[in-house]
């Protein structure tokens, strides 16, 4: 499911659901063909022994999907919260390649909230330094592909139109913007008054640091 925001200067997204045994290759042939470069993962392997989503990259070393082979070039841990992989992607029809990011936040569990604003939007600014620039689309999943990751993806649409200097921002109208396109989008009240916290968190980093 793509969805676009109102104003072309800001990313698509590619909302999806987690992957399956079954639909992984689907899956990087979706990464593949949409030209994506940054992943957004919004939720664990499992939950309570709850498999919510197939490991769709390799342990080490490479895997093949179908045409697709996925070298997992580095891991790094970033907190207790989220982490960070670099792959290194090859379409085995033709020989190109091309780097992959994909950012995995750990401690988000299915229907809940992130356990602080302040690590979440730390988690937003990882991603948004490494997509800076791109035009692509940035794929973002959870478990169903609904409620966290329309949760991150109204956050970052509300809080990119606002660094771009939009003048009212509307949060509520945004999400029906975001579920005209993809029903669910946000799941619970208490993840709509997450997306509400975090953007007032973060206005308020940017009132502390202009100049007084
Ligand atoms: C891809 O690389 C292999 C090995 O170097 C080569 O045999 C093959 O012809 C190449 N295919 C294309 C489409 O360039």
């Amino acid at each position: 499911m793509i969805l676009m925001d109102h104003d072309p200067r800001n990313p698509t997204y590619i909302s999806s659901q987690g992957p399956l045994l079954s639909t992984v290759v689907d899956f990087w042939q979706m990464v593949w063909e949409s030209g994506c470069v940054v992943v957004v993962m919004l939720t664990p392997l499992s939950e309570n022994g709850v498999k919510q989503c197939h490991p769709y990259w390799p342990d080490e070393g490479s895997d093949v999907y179908h045409v697709y082979e996925v070298n997992l070039v580095s891991e790094h841990i970033w907190c207790e919260d989220f982490l960070v992989r670099s792959f290194y992607l090859k379409n085995l029809q033709t020989n190109e390649t091309r780097t992959v990011t994909q950012f995995h936040f750990l401690s988000w569990m299915d229907r809940g909230i992130p356990n602080s604003a302040r690590t979440l939007l730390d988690f937003r600014r990882k991603v948004n330094k490494c997509y800076r620039g791109r035009s692509c689309p940035i794929i973002v999943h959870c478990s169903d592909g609904a409620g966290r990751s329309g949760t991150y993806i109204l956050i970052d649409m509300v809080l990119n139109r606002m660094a771009k200097g939009a003048k009212e921002i509307d949060i509520a109208a945004t999400l029906e913007h975001l579920r005209d396109q993809r029903a669910g989008m946000v799941q619970t009240k208490e993840q709509f008054e997450f997306a509400l916290t975090a953007v007032a968190e973060e206005v308020n980093a940017i009132l502390k640091a202009l100049p007084q």
